[in-house]
């Protein structure tokens, strides 16, 4: 059987392009957006014989950049990381040493965080790469940082604090929770104590506390000495909790709740509601289930709105749509604060041509459109990119002179099943079902792949 996170959109690319011209575009790109739309996600650079042996979430990050400026588009390049598994499987590797597990495939998500550019991937350390995206480092915080590093560590608005965790299957402590300082020192480290071994893709941080999701997608071990990429599965007989840390405690004062057996990639905002904690991610009832080592999602992922009362010790959850959603995003400048608008990829049960995202070779989910939710008001407006058409997260930018929350714009790259090509899409998030603003024809395909961030020129 082909192996569908090799097909259509899901292939890799097989070449590097540098474009520094302007680009083709449709409409007007607003001139408040100056600077870089960088896209990470698996491809693959070399292909198992056995296409089977292939795991989407183990391929090769590549990155695709967009440059803005002036409203125009003037340029696109998209790189492999530069990491030492790709020197390996590329027989360049000899003058970088060998691969280790901590190197990971860089293949998750790109940040900034104190004039330095990380590429995530949970199971490894950062890559710090260049501007030009020619180069990769392992970054470990100045030595500071020995164990794996999540690819979605929280940047606080008020504070400039970067706060992450690791989680490590290999022998415990299976979780720390860091904080690296505006300048980007890694200034605290606390190891908390977790029973066994388990995927933790995403967290939640408040003003004042940290929400840990302890979901039964255990690793195993078994899985693991086969060499399979993915060596985890399903177990709720063990149970499922959340975790909650004030920001200043000590690791062992971590207080945990239970909440229904289910598995969260994504938390969309989180934030403090006097002592309570609201906590908003796109849910799935399982997952890692089905085959052994593969990955499935039996029933499509929905946003859900948890409300921990660590007074009470119980977790309201509150579904907030029944339209299958992944990939949330918000305005960052308000992370971990009482928001009000948030931005997703739906996830339509139709035909297509891919998998699921979440790797089921079952009933296939196409990324159809995006979602706008009002949190406030309940309510919610769609983007249709049009037939034959996918999307891929969407990243909300600021106006600059914004003063409303949903003052911005959202980008995200579109791609045609029809013409195999890709465009960006920028969309006037106050206007969010109306007609993109912007149209920009990129020179590749850009693959289906995780997550992004928006570089301003300022940075
Ligand atoms: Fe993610």
């Amino acid at each position: 059987m082909a192996n569908p996170y090799l097909e259509g959109n899901y292939a890799p690319v097989t070449r590097e392009l540098t474009e520094d011209h302007p680009l083709p575009v449709d409409g007007a790109i607003p001139p408040d957006l100056d600077g870089r739309l960088l896209r990470n996600g698996p491809n693959p650079a070399v292909v198992p014989a056995d296409p089977d042996d292939y795991h989407w979430f183990a391929g090769d990050g590549m990155l695709h950049a967009v440059d803005l400026a002036g409203g125009r588009a003037v340029g696109y390049r998209n790189r492999w990381v530069r990491t030492r598994k790709l020197a390996a499987e590329l027989g360049t590797l000899a003058p970088r040493g060998p691969v280790e597990p901590i190197d990971g495939p860089a293949n998750t998500h790109v940040v900034h965080h104190a004039g330095r550019v990380l590429v995530l991937a949970e199971s490894g350390l950062p890559h710090a790469i260049s501007g030009d995206l020619e180069r990769a480092r392992l970054y470990d915080f100045d030595a500071m940082l020995t164990s794996p590093m999540t690819a979605h560590p929280k940047l606080d608005p008020a504070t400039g604090q970067l706060v992450f965790f690791g989680y490590d299957v290999f022998g415990p402590p299976f979780l720390r929770l860091h904080v690296a300082d505006p300048s980007g020192a890694l200034v605290r480290s606390e190891e908390i104590d977790l029973p066994r071994a388990v995927m933790m893709h995403d967290f939640a941080v408040t003003a004042s506390r940290v929400v840990f999701l302890d979901l039964p997608v255990e690793f195993d071990l078994d899985l693991a000495v086969t060499g399979r990429a993915m060596p985890f599965g399903w177990n709720p007989d063990a149970g499922a909790r959340l975790g909650v840390l004030r920001r200043d405690g000590r690791g062992d004062d971590v207080r945990w709740f239970a909440v229904d057996p289910c598995f969260v990639f994504h938390v969309m905002n989180a934030f403090d509601d006097g002592d309570r904690i609201v906590v908003d991610v796109v849910r799935y009832e399982r997952a890692f289930d089905a085959p052994p080592g593969g990955l499935i999602a039996s029933a499509p992922p929905v946003l859900v709105r948890w409300t921990v009362d660590p007074s009470t010790g119980t977790i309201t959850q509150d579904v907030l749509d029944d339209v299958p959603v992944e990939f949330p995003r918000v305005d960052d400048t308000l992370a971990g604060r009482p928001y009000r608008y948030g931005y997703c990829t739906v996830l339509d049960p139709g035909p297509t041509t891919g998998p699921g995202p979440t790797g089921s070779r079952g009933p296939a989910w196409d990324q159809s459109g995006l979602v706008k939710y009002d949190l406030v008001r309940h309510e919610s407006e769609r983007f249709d990119p049009g037939p034959d058409r996918s999307v891929s997260e969407p990243v909300f930018v600021r106006a600059h002179d914004g003063t409303g929350d949903d003052e911005g714009w959202v980008l995200a790259t579109v791609y045609d099943r029809t013409s195999d090509t890709s465009d960006l899409v920028i969309l006037d998030a106050t206007s969010f079902s109306g007609p993109p603003v912007a149209t920009v024809h990129l020179p590749a395909r850009i693959p289906f792949g995780f997550h992004g961030s928006w570089f301003p020129s300022s940075v």
